[in-house]
């Protein structure tokens, strides 16, 4: 049986659907606090099948206390957290709370009731300035903002963890930028504020909820001027996850990225999205944001040699708009 932390947000259902149909059981916990209860309803209409949900905080100590002693829990698959990065900017001791202090009390629970498997989402964000692209998993950490230090702080917490204990497994998948939907468009992504990220902002103007598509710089070192990332499909990012739970069968700590190896630019992206979806974005150009990377994308050869997985989903199937949130 599965706990699932933060398994109603945005990958955590997408992955919550793909482990119910590999036949897990699952218990998911979430606070809600950037995703709708509905959302259980729609991963049990996919799926026919039922999870149990628990509404509550991974920093409730008593809570997951009692969930590990209620349910077989067998491996944590653990993507609760705060994501917003200027968010993080402004409110540090939230972002070290939730993120940090959340995974710690996971951990101890875990450990009380000797559950040792344990799956981390990280982040390319830890990578920090690229010394050299792609990134592989060796390249240096140092992450440019809070939110990256959440993360590289709690991937040190599972190594000293592993090392202190052998029978321990915690494998760390640092993701670069997921996007699309599960193809029956039941779920998605689905901010309950602005978007900060590029793809929801898209499908936002795509529906006309907000005007345009402010295109942050244009005088990037890239093809066009415009930022480069590595898009990974949601669906594939999350079959990464089961092949990384066949994979804690290795004690031990192991770090993997999930992408794709390709960068794509904010226009390449942009003109993917008006193809797949047959429309025009407005947009217009605006100064850089602060705090961003002009380009990165991931050396994803470890996950293949090691999972045996690999991101298959092409850019424009990604892009076409299948959300009905
Ligand atoms: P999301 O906000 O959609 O999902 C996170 C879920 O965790 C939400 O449902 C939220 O309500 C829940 N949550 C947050 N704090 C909690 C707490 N203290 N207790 C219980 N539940 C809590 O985000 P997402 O895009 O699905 O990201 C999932 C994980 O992947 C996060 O840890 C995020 O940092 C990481 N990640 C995301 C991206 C990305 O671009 N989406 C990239 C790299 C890493
Ligand atoms: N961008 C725009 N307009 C927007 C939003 C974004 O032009 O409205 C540009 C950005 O400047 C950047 C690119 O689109 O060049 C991607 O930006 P996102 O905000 O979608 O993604 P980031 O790469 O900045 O960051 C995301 C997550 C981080 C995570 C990182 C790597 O927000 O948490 O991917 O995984 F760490």
């Amino acid at each position: 049986m599965l706990l699932i932390t933060g398994g109603l947000g945005y990958i955590g259902s997408h992955f919550t659907v793909v482990a119910l149909q590999a036949g897990y059981e699952v218990v998911v916990l979430d606070n809600l606090s950037n995703s709708h209860a509905g959302v259980k309803d729609k991963v049990e209409q996919i799926t026919q099948k039922k999870l149990h949900f628990i509404e509550g905080d991974i920093r409730d100590e008593g809570l997951l206390d009692g969930i590990f002693k209620r349910y077989a829990i067998e491996v944590v698959v653990h993507f609760a957290g705060l994501k917003a990065v200027a968010e993080s900017v402004a409110q540090p001791i939230l972002y070290y709370d939730n993120n940090v202090s959340g995974s710690l009390n996971l951990l101890k629970a875990m450990q009380n009731n000797k559950v040792n498997k344990i799956i981390f989402s990280s982040s390319a964000t830890v990578y920090g300035e690229p010394k050299y692209l792609p990134y592989d998993e060796q390249h240096p950490t140092n992450p440019i903002n809070p939110y990256g230090y959440t993360k590289l702080h709690v991937e040190h917490v599972l190594h000293d963890v592993c090392a202190s204990d052998e029978a321990f497994a915690a494998i760390t998948l640092r993701y670069f930028n997921p996007i699309g939907a599960h193809p029956s468009g039941l779920i998605g992504e689905n901010p309950k504020d602005i978007p900060n990220n590029l793809m929801p902002y898209l499908i936002k103007v795509a529906n006309t909820e907000l005007p345009y598509l402010q295109v942050f710089g244009d005088d990037y070192d890239t093809r066009d001027g415009t930022g480069e990332r590595d898009y990974i499909n949601v669906m594939d990012l999350v079959e990464g996850h089961l092949a990384a739970i066949e994979y804690l069968a290795n004690t031990g700590f192991h770090v993997f990225n999930l992408g794709t190896g390709k960068g794509t630019t904010v226009l390449e992206l942009v003109s993917a999205f008006e193809a797949a979806n047959d429309i025009v974005i407005e947009k217009k150009i605006k100064p850089r944001r602060e705090g961003d990377l002009a380009k990165f994308w991931a050396k994803a050869d470890l996950a293949k040699k090691e999972l045996n997985w690999e991101a298959k989903t092409s850019l424009l199937e990604s892009c076409q708009l299948v959300q009905q949130l």
